[in-house]
């Protein structure tokens, strides 16, 4: 039996196939490699010693996949394909839609034909909005999205819960992303954004990189300790871990399940900054801009449901998430690209 992970060759999924291998499961990915290098592949079995079996296929294609679900012994589905640039989803709202919901809806029907109905979704902390308090349990009430993009997260919960609360043969796990950043060990996978990173931590990788001149801090006069937005950055290994254990739990047959993947621990834009430097004996300029539309002030996790239901919990600290992405970055100025 096999795990199909779907956007397998993004950031988060090659991490995640590379800790499904290593504990041994059989691994089979998915991707339209609309924001991922085919690269990733080969960097992948060089970590793990594993060939990855590999489709290049879109999610909302159902004659791909039913082809992938004819020939391969799918158990469960690990999904992570979607697009996920918050200020394009505000553009281009029908792409986002269509992509992460339409695509999603082919996946599970697909599933659903062939029997197959385990599924981990990626969700994100954003289908909190502004968070009624902090730090944020899985009872904290879901808020209002600021976005297309978080509201297809939102929406994909409520959509694979009803599934699961319709038919109790599907177990569902929903894992709430917080900040996720630094990198595998070895410094050949990694993030790898397109044009102009939207993200604070490969923004600041590639001022240190020498590809861009300055950071601009979004903000410096929210009701934080210094001004600037504090959230969840979670190492993104410690987080692939957290897939490897959700799936123990969809062995155990446990219907629809929610957990929050963070550390618990809030750094401000500007901790980053200064853990950053520490950890590359860079130093990162950067100027103080106006805040960007959309941002919150604080955003950490409560993640002891993860810790006491699945045995999960973070393992690594900001200095040694800057350190990895750090690592990444210089040994691949230019991503994936030679
Ligand atoms: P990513 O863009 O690196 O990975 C997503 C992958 O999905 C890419 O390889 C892309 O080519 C593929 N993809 C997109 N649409 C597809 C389609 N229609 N068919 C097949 N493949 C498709 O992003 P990531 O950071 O690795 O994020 C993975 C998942 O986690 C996404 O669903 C994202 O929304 C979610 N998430 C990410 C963050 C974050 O900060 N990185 C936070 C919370 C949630
Ligand atoms: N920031 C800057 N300068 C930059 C980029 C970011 O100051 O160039 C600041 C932001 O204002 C924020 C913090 O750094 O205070 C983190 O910003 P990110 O863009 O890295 O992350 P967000 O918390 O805004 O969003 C991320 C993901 C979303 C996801 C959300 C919650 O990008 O997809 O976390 O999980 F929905």
């Amino acid at each position: 039996m096999s795990i199909l992970v779907t956007g397998g060759v993004g950031f988060i999924g090659s991490h995640t196939v590379v800790e499904l291998q290593n504990a041994g499961y059989d691994v089979v990915v998915l991707d339209n490699l609309c924001n991922a290098n085919p690269k990733v592949l080969d960097r992948i079995e060089a970590i793990t010693g594993k060939k990855v079996p590999f489709y290049q296929a879109d999610i909302r294609d159902r004659e791909a996949l039913n082809e992938i679900f004819d020939k391969e012994s799918i158990d469960s589905v690990i999904h992570f394909a979607g697009l996920k640039a918050v200020g394009e989803s505000v553009q281009k709202p029908l792409e986002y839609y269509d992509n992460n919901i339409s695509g999603t809806l082919v996946l599970v029907d697909v599933m659903r034909q062939h029997g197959c109905k385990n599924i981990i979704f990626s969700s994100s902390a954003t289908v909190y909005g502004d968070p009624a308090f902090v730090p944020i349990t899985e009872e904290c009430p879901k808020g209002v999205c600021t976005n297309p993009y978080g509201w297809t997260k939102s929406m994909l919960e409520q959509i694979l819960s009803d599934i699961q609360k319709a038919d109790n043969e599907w177990n569902v796990v929903l894992l709430r992303y917080f900040n996720p950043i630094g990198a595998h060990k070895s410094g050949t996978i990694g993030e790898n954004p397109n044009g102009i990173p939207n993200n604070l931590m490969p923004y600041i990788t590639q001022v240190a990189v020498g590809k861009r001149e300055e950071l601009g801090v979004f903000g410096d006069d929210y009701d934080t300790p210094d001004g600037t937005g504090v959230r969840d950055y979670i190492h993104v290994v410690d987080l692939a871990l957290g897939h490897v254990k959700a799936l123990k739990k969809i062995e155990e047959k446990a219907g629809l399940k929610i957990y929050n993947l963070g550390t618990g621990c809030g750094y401000s834009v500007l901790d980053v900054v200064h853990n950053f430097e520490k950890a590359s004996k860079v130093k990162i300029p950067y100027s103080i801009k106006p805040r960007r539309a959309g941002d919150i002030a604080t955003c950490y996790a409560d993640a002891s449901k993860a810790k006491e239901e699945l045995g999960w919990e973070a393992q690594y600290g900001i200095l040694e998430m800057c350190e990895d992405s750090w690592r990444w970055q210089k040994n691949n100025p230019n991503g994936y690209d030679d």
